[in-house]
């Protein structure tokens, strides 16, 4: 037997790229990129087999002089055959799909290198309530809401109980590696969509309503996404990202987060009194 051509070995991979979900940012993702091409390569053996058929009976039986064409009225075998056949197969890819919906549903626990999902003070710093989580109850849980037009990412580590002080960011999402990462995906207006294809499927960010995922990002790197639901004018410009560094690099990115938070606050407080005493005669509206 011949060896498949380098080029074309090359080709074939590359075309089925094409056609398959991104995967390689999370383990979800790639869960359902070898789901989607199990599923993909079985339908190209059918496909293939079917095409080569009706070719075959096409130029076999193709119309000549004085050939007469048989008249075939159904063939019971044949088709018990066939029904029971895609049966199977239907049957065969359900069960497999529910036995890797876990993998892609179910957050797994942070990997070794991960950060440390507790707070200086001993309490749990990145606690969740109401959704799944990893075995082990842990992980980094980030808040996203969906908003005309831009992303808000909120991260764990508020002052007070009702989340005043917590520092966030825009846009862009930063995350250490080797740490699960669980979602709260929220809408401030309309339904937008959450989507990071190297990091898994689409969730909508609905108002009044909690949607949840998850990622774990093994290596430093930036995965890109776009809101992937029309949701005004700026539905284009809603792009999003999430950045992964490690876990040294992720607290001091969000004590640094914090602190610019605070010294902003503490700058617009002042410019708010310096207004205040402005009353009067020479009030200016944009100082
Ligand atoms: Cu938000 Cu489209």
């Amino acid at each position: 037997m011949n060896r498949i051509p380098p080029a074309l070995g090359h080709l074939i991979p590359t075309t089925l790229a094409f056609f398959t979900p991104q995967s390689g940012g999370s383990p979800n993702a790639n869960s359902i990129d070898s789901l989607y091409k199990v599923v993909l390569y079985v339908a190209l053996v059918i496909f293939v087999l079917v095409e080569a058929a009706l070719a075959y009976a096409l130029w076999r039986f193709r119309a000549r002089k004085g050939a007469v064409a048989a008249q075939i009225r159904g063939n019971t075998r044949l088709e018990i055959g066939w029904t029971l056949g895609a049966a199977v197969i239907l049957l065969a890819l359900a069960i497999l799909t529910f036995v890797k919906l876990g993998s892609i549903q179910d957050p797994v626990n942070s990997g070794p290198e991960g950060a440390n999902l507790t707070s200086d003070s001993g309490a749990p710093l990145y606690a969740s309530a109401d959704r799944k989580l990893p075995p082990n109850g842990k992980s980094l849980e980030i808040k996203v809401v969906g908003r005309q037009f831009v992303w808000e990412y909120v991260y764990p580590g508020a002052n007070e109980p009702d989340g005043l002080g917590a520092p966030y960011s825009y846009e862009q999402m930063v995350v250490p590696t080797d740490t699960t990462v669980t979602l709260d995906i929220v809408s401030a207006d309309v339904v937008h969509s959450w989507w990071i294809p190297q990091l898994g499927g689409k969730f909508q960010a609905v108002p009044g309503y909690h949607n949840y995922t998850w990622f774990k990002i093994e290596k430093p790197g930036v995965y890109r996404g776009q809101c992937a639901l029309i949701c005004g004018r700026g539905h284009a410009r809603m792009i999003a990202s999430v950045k992964a560094v490690p876990p040294a690099q992720f607290e001091a990115w969000l004590a640094n987060q914090k602190q610019l938070i605070a010294e902003a606050n503490a700058a617009a407080q002042a410019s708010r009194a310096k207004l205040k005493g402005q009353i009067g005669a020479g009030q200016v509206e944009n100082p």
